[in-house]
């Protein structure tokens, strides 16, 4: 006899279906509401809603909370909060707030012990939703308050930069930096639900903007040739029309990489290969102490020198690498250091790069413009002439 609970259908269905239990009232309004990708992580899925404006679907999607009795609050920055006063307001309307202030100093313990205090002091309680809104800081500080406040609450996360809107808001990684590094304490909670409203980027200083291309571009390397060549032809701005397109395709990609290597355990690939780029864009970032580039920055050079590696490693040509130096110079974006840093200062911090496994150098090199992969045992010397070949002394 089967369970009078069970229901059929195809799997899509199914799906369909469950996701709606997920995140309640949703297929009623599934017509009317913008558009949306799934990120299928069994029961912890969670669908992703773009648009230029969303402020209709989080207002629907408050009242529903409220509705069920569930509490909201929300952790924001301070430039976000006056920035976005008039959309924040007209969201949020009298939801409690709490304003943090802007930058990566502050994903700190100091902090999330703020942001926590900041949530027992409402009284949220298990039923209760974090809504995050603001860039990759405050997605991965109040993400990791939501995932620890008694013992995991749900968040939804609102982006509100380029780079959290194509990166750090889907996926799941929340944390925080320690004295001793970036990203040290965190654990893996996924968001309920992502909130990409494009029309927030209207405010975004240009060269965030250009930060966050780093990442686009990135995504087009490793994974889509078509998404490159369209950014070779025309480059992306804030203004452009296929803007939502471009960040919708964006977070595809990273939805497929995150749904099959979740907690990045994968031996090869998976998604460890979103760290194309990185190794050497993190290593300059901590060489320079975390303030004369952006991440995006860092990264955008660390393209350049992945490409050169890539290049000496047989698997692509000079023309190619002439290609990415271009798509990213295109974008606003440095492809070489602007003063030169030392290479033995680079390699220690390569070293130390706590996703470089023990045994040998590891990178995401290019197979071509459009295809990564992750290759083990990498001759330093083939690290250091590429870092070389972009501005390394
Ligand atoms: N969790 C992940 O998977 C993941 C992935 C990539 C990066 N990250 C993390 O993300 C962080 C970087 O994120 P970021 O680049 O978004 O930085 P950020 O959060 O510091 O935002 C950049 C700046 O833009 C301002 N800002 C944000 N939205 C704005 C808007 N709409 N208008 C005007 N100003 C606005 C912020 O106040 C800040 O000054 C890093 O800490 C990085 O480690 C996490
Ligand atoms: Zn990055």
């Amino acid at each position: 006899m089967r369970p009078v609970t069970e229901k059929r259908g195809t799997v899509a269905e199914l799906m369909r279906e469950w996701i709606f239990d997920l995140f309640d009232g949703e297929g009623i309004n599934a017509n009317r509401m913008a558009e949306r990708l799934i990120v299928n992580l069994g029961e912890r899925s969670y669908p992703i809603w773009f648009g230029s404006d969303l402020g209709a679907e989080v207002r629907a999607k408050l009242a529903e909370f409220t509705a069920a009795g569930r509490k909201v609050a929300i952790v924001t920055d301070q430039t976000v909060a006056t920035r976005q006063a008039a959309a924040l307001a007209a969201m949020f309307g009298a939801t409690p707030v709490l304003a943090l202030a802007p930058g990566e100093a502050t994903k700190s313990l100091a902090e999330l012990g703020r942001v926590l205090d900041f949530l027992a002091a409402q009284r949220l309680d298990r039923t209760s939703v974090l809504f995050v809104v603001g860039g990759g800081v405050i997605g991965d500080l109040a993400g990791f308050a939501a995932a620890a406040y008694l013992r995991g609450i749900d968040f939804v996360q609102m982006p509100t930069t380029l780079l959290a809107m194509v990166d750090s808001s889907v996926g799941g990684k929340t944390g925080i930096n320690l004295t001793a590094g970036k990203n040290l304490v965190g654990a893996f909670h996924q968001p309920r639900g992502v909130f990409v409203a494009t029309g927030l980027l209207a405010t975004l200083p240009p060269r965030e903007f250009a930060a966050g291309m780093a990442e686009v571009i990135k995504y087009g390397l490793l994974g889509d040739a078509g998404l490159l060549a369209q950014l070779e032809r025309a480059p992306l701005t804030v203004n452009s029309p296929e803007l939502a397109a471009v960040v919708r395709r964006c977070c595809e990609l990273k939805a497929a990489i995150v749904e099959a290597d979740e907690r990045e355990l994968a031996q090869e690939g998976g998604r460890a290969l979103l760290n194309l780029g990185h190794t050497f864009g993190h290593a300059i970032e901590q060489v320079t102490g975390y303030g004369a580039y952006l991440h995006g920055e860092a990264v955008a050079i660390g393209l350049c020198a992945a490409a050169r590696l890539s290049e000496k490693l047989g698997a692509i040509g000079a023309v190619e690498v002439a290609r990415v130096d271009a798509v990213v110079a295109a974008h606003g974006l440095p492809t070489r250091l602007r003063a030169p840093l030392a290479l033995g200062e680079l390699r220690a911090a390569m070293a130390r790069d706590k996703k470089v496994r023990a045994g040998g150098l590891r990178f995401v090199v290019l197979k071509a413009l459009g295809a990564a992969a992750t290759q083990g045992g990498i001759d330093p010397a083939l690290a250091d002439a590429s870092f070389a070949a972009v501005g390394a002394v």
